[in-house]
Order: structure tokens, then sequence, then C-alpha cells
């Protein structure tokens, strides 16, 4: 057990070469582009940081940009409220648990729609986040202890009162809606494929992507297959909050809890759990699984922040730069040398990374 804790880097046993791509459903960027405020995020290339890292480029997709609501989380969110209304049902009250990013995307879906949204977050979630969530409009239950217990609560508070679950995370009985969610995050691979056509730049032959319950890492990794050639693939955790390295270190590749403390300031990435729709995706496409400190992370948001190679600068918060961190880490760790085989890490490699956030609003910051 205490092996499993210092595990940092795995190469993941259970992925399979031969893993089905799946394919965009066009319908879904069809749909956010008709939402009001629709707008590509950007994809910036970092030539400083490569040369840092000795790789030929680093692709990021600052997801901070989306919608105006400073992370990604919204595309799944409208998109699986859109799938259940195409249905026919148009819930009274939807809700969700959440860190913050997923809960204030529903709650925002939600407000466009007229459906009132509940949203359950952990006691230990920083004020502003629920200030946000609040400003959309939705209702905030405050639950004693973690994410892990806020899903649960949410779980059991939604039957008995009849309200529609909208989660990204999925359970034992419940997983069509966050199945929609990630086909929702399908967008930003939509958009990645041709900002690199227009630009006429060679498609990433690494792709990195950060680790919460998963439902992002799934979505990203089942669709890469639309930007070229299959590329190597990592996830990226927190140290503290590794469920889906933990999954991956097990016998048999089942779905395990992390054995982290769950203290991190990646308050996106802090889940116990895999959700049970990702997991069996992340378990088939991952090259390997890796983990950052906190220490790493907020090095790299300063980095990106303030780049010293004319990089263009990133504003990027703390679960939104655990990619990159990973990639950073993974291109110059002494003890990742295993990594780098895994990926056949070379002075070709095309990166694809994103920042996922951006750091909260200063404004909100100073509220009382
Ligand atoms: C900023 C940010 N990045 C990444 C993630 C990870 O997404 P997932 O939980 O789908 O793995 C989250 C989840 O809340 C997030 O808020």
């Amino acid at each position: 057990m205490i092996e499993r804790q210092k595990m940092r880097l795995l190469v993941n046993p259970f992925r399979d070469p031969e893993a089905e791509f799946i394919p965009l459903n066009p319908a879904v960027s069809a749909f956010h582009r008709s939402v009001d405020g629709y707008a590509p995020t950007p994809l910036v290339m970092l030539s400083g940081l490569a040369d840092e890292l000795g790789i030929a480029r680093v692709y990021l997709k600052d997801e901070s940009h989306r919608f105006g609501l400073g992370a990604f989380k919204s595309l799944g969110a409208s998109w699986a409220l859109h799938r259940l209304m195409e249905d026919g049902v148009t819930p009274q009250v939807v809700s969700t648990a959440s860190a913050g990013n997923h809960g204030r995307g529903l709650a925002w879906a939600a407000r466009r729609s007229g459906i009132k949204a509940v949203v359950f977050m952990s006691d230990s979630t920083a004020d502003v986040r629920i200030a946000l969530i609040r400003g959309e409009g939705a209702r905030v239950v405050v639950v004693p202890g973690s994410y892990d217990d806020a899903v649960e609560q949410c779980a059991a508070v939604s039957q008995r009162e009849g309200w529609q679950v909208v989660s990204d995370v999925g359970y034992d009985g419940y997983d069509v809606i966050p199945r929609w969610v990630g086909e929702g995050y399908g967008t930003i691979i939509d958009e990645v494929a041709a900002q690199l056509s227009e630009s006429n730049l060679a498609p990433p032959n690494l792709v990195v992507v950060q680790g919460g319950v998963g439902c992002l890492a799934s979505a990203v990794l089942s669709h890469t297959g639309v930007l070229g050639p299959r590329p190597c693939t990592v996830v990226v955790e927190p140290e503290e909050a590794d469920c889906l390295l933990s999954s991956a270190a097990t016998a048999d590749g089942s779905a395990a809890p992390s054995m982290g403390s769950q203290v991190t300031t990646m308050v996106g990435l802090n889940c116990r759990l895999p959700s049970t729709t990702a997991w069996p995706v992340i378990r088939q496409h991952t090259d390997v699984f890796l983990s950052v400190s906190d220490d790493e992370v907020h090095g790299m948001m300063d980095q990106l922040a303030t780049p010293q190679h004319g990089d263009p600068p990133v504003a990027s918060g703390s679960s939104g730069a655990a990619g990159v961190a990973g990639l950073a880490a993974l291109c110059l760790d002494p003890e990742f040398l295993l990594g780098r085989e895994a990926v056949g890490l070379t002075s070709e490699t095309r990166a694809l990374v994103f920042s996922t956030e951006g750091p909260i609003d200063a404004k909100f910051l100073d509220a009382p």
C-alpha cells in the first residue's frame, strides 16, 4: 500500500493499441455554435516552452475563454441538458454535485432554459466558487465532507425530491447523462482539428490531458482519431487524488479509489473515485498515467502567466495547468524515463495540452 501511494508514474498495462475511436457527433458542435456567445477557444503555440522541454511543439487549447465561464465544463452540461430536452424531458429542477466548474456550467445552461438548478458542493469549497454558481441563479447546498460525499448526497436528495441529476460522473445505475456530458466535450477536439488544419499545422503525436473523475479525458482520448494518426497519450492527476492511476495499478484494471490525502489546490481534479462511464475508455486509450504535485502545478501556472521565451501569456488555474505541468514532468523529471520511453518522446514530439480553466476572477476573491 505504501508503494502505491508513492507511485507517480505508471505505464498502463491495460492499454489497447487497437482501441476504437469514437467519431465526433456533428450535432454537438452545431448545437454549441448556435448558443449565444459561442466562439472557439484559442489554440496557442508555446514554442518557447517546447524548446525548454526539448520537443518540437506544444499546442495549448485555452478553455478559460469558454462562454465567459472560465472553464470547459459548460460544453458538457449544456449538451446534456439539450439532449434531455430533445428526448422530450424538460425537468423543473436539475441538480449535480460539483467542485465548481461543472456546477457553474450546469447553472448557466439551466438558467438559459428557464430551469432551476441545485448544486451540491463540499464544505471545503472556496466561497468564490459558490458565489459564481449563485451568480448564475442556482441554489447551492453545502455538504459536510468531500466532493464524493456531495455526489452521494446529490443522488439521494434528488431521488427524494424528483430532481433530474445532470452529472458528469457516472455511478452504478446512472450512466446515460454522463456519456452525453462527455459527448459535449467533443466540441473541444472538433475545434482543435479545424484550428490545426486552418494553420496548416502537423497533428499532435502526444496528447496529455488531466483527469478528475475522467469524463474529460475519456472524451478527449476517444476522439483523438479525428486529429490524425493515433497519438500517444498521457493522463495527469494530482499526487494526492490519483484514482485513475490507482485503478490502472490494480491487478484486473478495475476502478479503484485514490489512496492520497485528497488535499490539493487542484480542486477540479480532487476525486476519490473514477466515473464508471469514463474509466473503461481511459483504461483502453491511455499509455501513461502520472501525477503532479501542487508545487509543480503552481510553478507551471507562474511560467504560463509570465513566459520567459516569447510565448504568449496564458492565465491558467490550478486544475487548468495540471496537464501542462504533467507534460513538463514527463519531459524533464529524471524519474520518468520509463514514461518517456512508453510515449516515444523525442525532439519530434508534438504535444497537445489543455488549460481547462483560468484563474478565479480576482474581484470575487476580494468579496466579503
Ligand atoms: C478545470 C478542470 N479541469 C479538469 C477537470 C477534470 O474533468 P473530469 O472530472 O471530467 O476528469 C475538471 C473537473 O471538474 C476541472 O474543473
